[in-house]
């Protein structure tokens, strides 16, 4: 039996932190939305609510029953779950008089054995809500306090429930870990054997089980996720484990050639298969970026397609889904925020007709990663800097041609392979080269050109949701220019993107 902490979404923009904080602490822990909570089973040994954009006051705000929880494990309200229980059981929830965002300091804490053990006083915490809690109902005492915020934290009498009016799971809550610590280990019982090493062992388990003999094949696409996944199931299923790995022309310099062997010398059962010419035919004078990635997400699928169906009796459709794709994203004030818009191949499982094996689909991006050292996948697919779907397509500019992508390989192998000797790579979230659908004019010896502009963006980032320009050196940037104007035939002119997302993106189309 996996134990769990159960985490229910009001919408939160740190519901994610939540978790990963949790598991952080070696438990494991799912986000289910509050409008669908899954009934107490035994695996569950404690349940957090989590804050929200809303207000308890509000006509429709959120609202759960808990009574298939409360008494009978723990439960912990973050914020607008703390409000929630007060608003709920007779106390008052109002509109703070005075603002309450960002650090405050708890000037008293009252329970020095239980949620608040070992959290000092003068603690920095980190608070987030517009309404304040004026009134406890008479069974709740007041754990901790700050100058501002009387009710900071609470517990129910007789009851291991409790609430906390800051946010533990962000960093600047100094002893935020430390509270959710005591919580999930010393109040929950939680005995932190979720390690990358227990999570392998069950899922291999659990994919021997699932899959039996049948024959799984799974697209390879040179990341990590597809990757850890391919070595996942290859543990559970040997060579009845089919990967493709499509070359689509649109690949980095050498890249198609060098992942394809540390595959095969990772032991995966794996074909390279050459179809750059149909996507460079699919390709062909379009010159709008969503046409562009249509145009490879269909031959991506076709040429893949036609791979799996030469293999005799495929069942299973392997992905590498990661846990962020599959939350159910919470939306309470409106259309959810968050714009997924990045499915290359989204209608794959549908056309090959085949069940879906996703063994990550529990992960987030750096815990797969750890999933992947453990099992011993070579660093350089682990530590790769995330690569669009679309390769090399979407960083030309207007339409694709192969003269084009082989002059936009160059470039991006110069400036990719200087960042990794000045030991800049692994500080740098994403970088690559772009060609823009312009030429400028320049002098080369004594004659005028008239030649490519090319783009070079390094970004750092946490999740690609939103990124800042990285700050390269200036001598690093001199170097790399040069090498580039002197070394790549067609480009006399480089210029760095200082642009943070938002307002712009990482990729220039
Ligand atoms: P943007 O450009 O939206 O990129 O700031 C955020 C992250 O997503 C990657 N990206 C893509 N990945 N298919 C993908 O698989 C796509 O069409 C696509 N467009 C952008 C981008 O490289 C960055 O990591």
């Amino acid at each position: 039996m996996q134990e769990q902490i159960l985490i229910l979404d009001f919408g939160s923009q740190y519901t994610q932190l939540i978790a990963r904080r949790v598991r952080e602490l070696n438990v494991y822990c799912e986000i289910h939305p509050f409008n669908d909570p899954p009934p107490l089973t035994e695996d569950i040994k404690g349940v957090i609510l989590s804050g929200s954009p809303c207000s308890v006051s509000e006509a429709d705000a959120p609202d759960v029953d808990l009574s298939a929880y409360r008494g009978k494990v723990p439960v912990l309200g973050v914020c607008y779950g703390a409000q929630l229980m007060v608003h709920k059981n007779g106390g008052y929830v109002q509109p703070s008089t005075i603002r309450e965002y960002g650090r405050a300091r708890l000037h008293e804490v009252n329970d020095k054995l239980d949620l608040m053990k070992e959290i000092t006083v003068n603690s920095q915490v980190w608070m987030s809500h517009g309404d304040t809690i004026s009134q406890l109902p008479e069974n709740f005492d007041i754990i901790a306090s700050t100058p501002s915020v009387r009710v900071a934290a609470y517990k129910i009498q007789d009851e291991q429930t409790y609430g906390i009016q800051f946010h533990p799971e962000v960093t600047h809550s100094t002893e935020g870990k430390i509270v959710l610590r005591n919580f999930v280990v010393h109040i929950c019982d939680c005995s932190q054997d979720w390690t990358p090493k227990t999570f392998i062992e069950e899922t291999v388990d659990g994919l021997k089980a699932q899959l039996g003999e049948d024959k799984v094949v799974l697209g390879l696409s040179g990341g990590v996720d597809s990757s850890v996944a391919a070595m996942l199931i290859h543990q559970a299923i040997g060579k009845n484990l089919y990967c493709i790995f499509v070359d689509n022309g649109l690949l980095r310099k050498g890249e198609f050639q060098q992942v394809l062997d540390s595959y095969k010398h990772m032991g995966l059962n794996v074909k390279g298969v050459d179809a750059r010419a149909a996507f460079y035919a699919a390709l062909e004078g379009l010159t709008d970026p969503e046409d562009k990635r249509k145009a490879i997400g269909r031959t991506f699928i076709e040429v893949f397609d036609a791979e799996a169906h030469s293999i005799q009796d495929v069942k299973w459709l392997g992905q590498g889904t990661i846990y962020p794709d599959v939350i159910e994203s919470v939306s309470v004030k409106g259309p959810s925020a968050t714009i997924k818009s990045h499915h290359n191949v989204g209608g794959l499982p549908e056309r090959m007709k085949m069940k879906v094996v996703e063994p990550l689909n529990t992960l987030f991006k750096d815990e797969v990663r750890l999933v992947g050292k453990t099992l011993g996948i070579d660093e350089a697919i682990i530590g790769r800097h995330p690569f669009p779907g679309p390769g090399l397509a979407i960083r030309i500019l207007g339409d694709v041609t192969a003269a084009k992508v082989a002059l936009i390989q160059e470039v991006d192998h110069i400036f990719i392979d200087g960042l990794k000797k000045a030991g800049l790579y692994n500080e740098i979230w994403q970088a690559g080269a772009i060609l823009l659908p312009i030429q400028s004019v320049g002098v080369m010896g004594d004659e005028r050109t008239y030649e490519s502009v090319v783009a070079l963006r390094a970004v750092s980032s946490v999740d690609g949701m939103t990124a800042d320009w990285y700050h390269l050196p200036y001598e690093f940037m001199g170097d790399i220019s040069n090498e580039i104007i002197n070394r790549v035939k067609g480009v006399n002119r480089v210029v760095y993107d200082i642009s943070s997302k938002p307002p712009a993106t990482i990729e220039w189309e």
